[in-house]
């Protein structure tokens, strides 16, 4: 096993952020529980875009027991790890993802009654993740999750970087859920990738590997939930919606296999991804902010995003 240093924020170009702190610093586990009883609009809950609430929707299904595989590696990890920054950043980053998983497996029996077969995807993906935590090796665990982290945190910054076009008209609560879920994903995005680089740091190709094998495995998990809803939806009636929404499909999943590319250089951190680097986005920085000093986040309806955002250029 290698002990690489810590990676810090300080070591990464934040000049060009003008001053604010790095989108990766301060992670911080914010217990928030969504009210799915509350959903208004259906399972298409954007109207901005309601391919992107399907598609979201299909990608989200087997989030939950991901996150539960997360929480396995990373907890059987830190008993290796012997930086203490580090051991604290994955104490955060189980934090948070025990909060995500509770709530979508809470909005994954929201999505059952909707699908006929939400359910039976369910049970698929918790069976897969809860077997594989148990046989996979460290080495498997960590390098997994490392993997499957490049593709939320990328997740979340092109989430974020599209609110105009695929949240602005939605219902609140499914919003409030994203925003939430996809500002802590980018937060914690540089944690699984530091725990490898500290304990297989080395094993520079298995890293690479895992990505590949993450995608793959996103790909298709979401591909299926995602074929199963549009029919559902009736889109195949109307073939030209069908091809819409499949278009959306790839668009969205060749955006994260190209914005990916860094990952496979020599040298890579999450921290210094030009997506996070260079520039803040303007959500996730008044979401924080707004939060930060106590603001309710749990629906956010038009009015309460123009006061978020209010919040992201105050001193
Ligand atoms: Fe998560
Ligand atoms: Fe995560």
């Amino acid at each position: 096993m290698s002990q690489n240093a810590h990676v810090t924020p300080d070591d990464t170009d934040k000049m060009s952020l003008e001053g604010d702190p790095h989108p990766m610093t301060d992670i911080k586990v914010r217990p928030l529980v969504f009210d799915f009883d509350a959903i208004l609009s259906g399972p298409v809950w954007s109207k901005s875009s309601p391919e992107f609430s399907i598609f979201i929707n299909a990608l989200g299904l087997h989030v939950p027991y991901f996150e539960r595989y997360l929480i396995a590696a990373l907890g059987k990890a830190k008993k290796e790890i012997t930086d203490p920054e580090l051991r604290k950043d994955v104490s955060a980053i189980i934090g948070q993802e025990a909060h995500h998983a509770k709530n979508y497996m809470a909005f994954n029996k929201y999505l059952a009654t909707h699908y006929p077969k939400g359910g039976e995807l369910d049970a698929h993906a918790r069976k897969y993740f809860t077997e594989h935590m148990k046989t996979d090796d460290l080495k498997r665990l960590v390098g997994f999750t490392a993997g499957y982290e490049t593709f939320t945190f990328l997740a979340g910054m092109i989430i974020l970087d599209n609110y105009d076009a695929w949240l602005t008209d939605s219902d609140p609560v499914m919003k409030a859920l994203w925003v939430w879920h996809q500002v802590e994903e980018v937060e914690h995005g540089a944690v699984a990738f530091e725990a490898y680089q500290h304990l297989y740091g080395e094993h520079e190709w298995y890293r690479k590997y895992m990505v590949v094998v993450t995608l793959l495995h996103i790909l298709g998990e979401t591909h299926k939930a995602f074929i199963h809803m549009i029919a559902t939806e009736g889109y195949f009636r109307k073939p030209w919606k069908a091809l819409k929404a499949y278009g959306f499909f790839w668009s969205v999943m060749s955006r994260m296999a190209i914005l990916a590319r860094p990952v496979f250089e020599k040298g890579y951190s999450p921290r210094r991804h030009p997506l996070v680097n260079k520039r803040q986005n303007p959500v996730a920085k008044a979401w924080r902010k707004f939060e930060g000093k106590g603001g309710a986040v749990a629906k956010i309806d038009r009015t309460k995003m123009e006061e978020i955002m209010a919040q992201g250029v105050a001193k």
